[in-house]
């Protein structure tokens, strides 16, 4: 087996599914909340096609996302058949999923069950009337909470909180955030906002940047680095005391794309080798052309061989993605 590789040398091992691009949420740095899907679901057996195949060529990890995954029917039965795969190792894929939380209460030992190994929740504020000020909903905290301890008590491990920060809604909950890390037994991460949203909400000023974020948490309690992996998107800390883990994805500050290993699979069943694609190459429509299995991997090696070397946020020549982040995934 030959790994699946790009021109600029990355190794790609990463496989990100989105099952759907709807969402139960409508978070201002996402989306208006005035629009609906946009594309259509496919069924389960065809991402289930994919993914076997992205396996054959590399892929050791595959993440599930939207819009809300859970809002899709079949998608603990999914997990269980993703579980059932193998890596070109022999061993069982690595099955992640990210969700809003929303309705993970009653589904996470029943993922657990099925095989996933681990959930990231979205969650932006641990105060309510923030959170609700964010997902212009409100009557999700409660739930989230519950979802975020319903994970933990399953035993999905770790179980991560993604917090974007969008300066004016939510960076004063850095050093709550810390305190809520130690508390519940989770890792937080803090994303820096990219340019992905339906709204035009982004500007530079709005980007609450690593340095910042850093010098915020200092206030609750000074954080020590610790390493982290090749192709890992998070910086990682531990609090000086030894008690409790946080991490900061800053994509805008500090890009990671010199070691990305990233793909994803659109609802629709696209392939978008970036986040900040301004095309995509349509894999559902081969397969259902039906193309074999060698048709499709060659297709995929040639698509993933063209991957972007990088984004170009912030840069005067920015050009935004073909589609925003609720229609890409995450
Ligand atoms: P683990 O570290 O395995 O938990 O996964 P991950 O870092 O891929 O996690 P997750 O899906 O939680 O991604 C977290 C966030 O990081 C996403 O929501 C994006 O905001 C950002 N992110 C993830 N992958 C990329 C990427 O390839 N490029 C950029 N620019 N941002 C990314
Ligand atoms: N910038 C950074 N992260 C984002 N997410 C959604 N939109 C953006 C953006 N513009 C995050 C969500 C969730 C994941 C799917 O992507 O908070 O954690
Ligand atoms: Fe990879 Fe594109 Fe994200 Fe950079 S912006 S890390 S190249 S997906």
């Amino acid at each position: 087996m030959t790994h699946l590789t790009d021109k600029h040398g990355r190794t790609i091992t990463d496989l990100r599914i989105a099952v759907t691009d709807r969402c139960n949420y409508r978070c201002v740095y996402c989306r208006t909340g005035t629009d609906g899907p946009l594309y259509s679901d496919l069924p389960f057996s065809d991402y289930l096609r994919m993914a076997r195949l992205f396996l054959e060529l590399g892929i050791e990890k595959i993440r599930i996302t939207g819009g809300e995954p859970l809002l899709r029917n079949g998608v603990v039965e999914f997990v269980r058949e993703l579980s059932k795969l193998r890596t070109w190792r022999g061993i069982p894929p690595e099955v992640a999923l990210t969700t809003n939380g929303h309705l993970l209460s009653g589904l996470a030992q029943p993922l657990k069950d099925a095989g996933l190994s681990r959930v990231t929740v979205s969650m932006d504020a641990v105060d309510p009337d923030r959170f609700a000020r964010i997902t212009r909903v409100s009557h999700g905290y409660e739930s989230v909470l519950d979802g975020i301890r319903a994970a933990r008590s399953a035993g999905l491990d770790p179980v991560k909180v993604n917090c974007v920060l969008v300066r004016g809604f939510n960076e004063d909950q850095v050093p709550a955030f810390g305190q809520f890390a130690r508390q519940e037994g989770i890792v937080v991460r803090f994303i820096e906002f990219m340019p992905l949203e339906e709204d035009r909400v982004w500007s530079p000023a709005t980007v609450v940047r690593l340095e910042e974020i850093l010098a915020r948490m200092a206030e609750f309690q000074p954080l020590v680095e610790i390493p982290r992996g090749a192709s890992e998107t998070a910086l990682r800390y531990r609090f000086a005391d030894g008690i409790g883990e946080i991490g900061i994805i800053a994509p805008v500050s500090h890009p990671f794309c010199g070691h990305c290993s990233r793909v994803r699979i659109t609802s629709d069943g696209k392939i978008r080798t970036c986040l900040f694609s301004v095309w995509d190459h349509d894999l559902a429509e081969l397969m259902r052309r039906g193309a074999d299995d060698a048709t499709v991997l060659q297709f995929i090696r040639g698509v993933v061989d063209r991957k972007e070397a990088r984004h170009h946020i912030g840069e005067p020549g920015f050009v935004p993605a073909s589609r925003t982040m609720v229609h890409i995934g995450g």
